[in-house]
């Protein structure tokens, strides 16, 4: 059985089984590797894409639900091939440690500042609450959305 899929913008196919994790499938299948499967249970926000315009945790849908969904990674968030307004924020802010956490912080970010571009710091940090970051680099990466909200 195959999986027709869209994926930041492109029009893909799944060969895998129909209960395969979406995040499996996007790195193992399609080779985008962004999304990363840490916790496997919907906590931790590392593998967070957007479906449908919406944060959503990649490990926890089946492949076969993702079907006539438009799913977007991080590597399909960047504009015109270059950082995006929360991507750059994080980068001036020197937000990243080790950098696990951040495809999913970007994906949760992003979504924030598209669809509440007048968010407060209360916002953001309701924002994260699906993205743990275990380099605890909470405060730069709330200052560099703020950033991105004020320059945007
Ligand atoms: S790996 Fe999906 S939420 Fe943690
Ligand atoms: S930067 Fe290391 S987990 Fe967030």
């Amino acid at each position: 059985m195959s999986h027709s899929l869209t994926v930041n913008g492109d029009h893909l196919t799944s060969t895998a089984d129909p209960v395969t994790p979406l995040v499996d499938v996007l790195r193992e299948e399609f080779h985008l590797t962004g999304a990363k499967p840490v916790c496997r249970e919907g906590f931790c926000g590392a593998c967070m894409v957007l479906i449908d315009g919406d944060p959503t945790p990649s490990c926890l849908m089946p492949v076969a639900l993702a079907q006539g969904c438009d799913i977007r990674t991080v590597e399909g968030l960047a504009i015109n091939g270059g950082l995006n307004p929360i991507q750059a924020a994080l980068e001036a802010c020197d937000a990243v440690q080790c950098g696990m956490c951040f495809p999913g912080m970007v994906v949760s970010l992003t979504h924030l500042l598209t669809t509440r571009p007048g968010a407060t710091r209360h916002d953001i940090r309701a924002a994260l609450t699906g993205n743990i970051c275990r380099c605890t680099g909470y405060e730069r990466i709330i200052e560099a959305a703020l950033l991105a909200l004020a320059t945007t």
